[in-house]
């Protein structure tokens, strides 16, 4: 099983203060930090790393919320990352999320939902590779 997942704190978190309880939460669930940023990102990056989505009805929302203030992207290792991520984060929409997930406690909304995680070990390493070289991860 791959070992690395990664991750967009978005900007939700950061506009209310909650970056260091979410990292905190990963720590303590045994995700180790490879590399991390705070980036702005354009709205290129933002619809291209979103470019799955480029169809769906809330795209143009969701690259302007993307875009709306700074997020913090990261590289993270642990045994099954990336299902471990999604586990710890919860359902999309926060209301529908389980009690103890990150977007239980701290998202808003089905847009503005406090994180993102990689949905597969192949995305994976292609949102790393997005936003890090491999020499940066550490
Ligand atoms: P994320 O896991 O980063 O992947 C795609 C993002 O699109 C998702 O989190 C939400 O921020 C957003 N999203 C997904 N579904 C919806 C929806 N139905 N309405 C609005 N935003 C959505």
């Amino acid at each position: 099983m791959a070992n690395r997942t990664f991750t967009i704190i978005k900007p939700d978190s950061v506009r209310k203060g909650n970056f260091g309880k979410i990292i905190s939460r990963l720590e303590s669930e045994g995700f180790r930090i490879l590399g991390l940023k705070k980036v702005s990102l354009s709205t290129k990056q933002a619809q291209g790393f979103y470019a799955v989505h480029s169809e769906r009805p809330f795209y143009p929302d969701l690259v302007k919320y993307m875009t709306s203030g700074p997020v913090y992207v990261a590289a993270l290792e642990k045994e099954g990352a990336v299902p471990a991520l999604r586990k710890l984060m919860g359902a999309t929409d926060p209301s529908k999320a389980d009690a103890g997930t990150i977007r239980k406690e701290f998202g808003e909304s089905i847009e503005q939902n406090a994180i993102h995680g990689s949905d597969s070990d192949e995305n994976a390493a292609i949102e790393i590779g997005f936003f890090f070289a491999e020499s940066e991860l550490l």
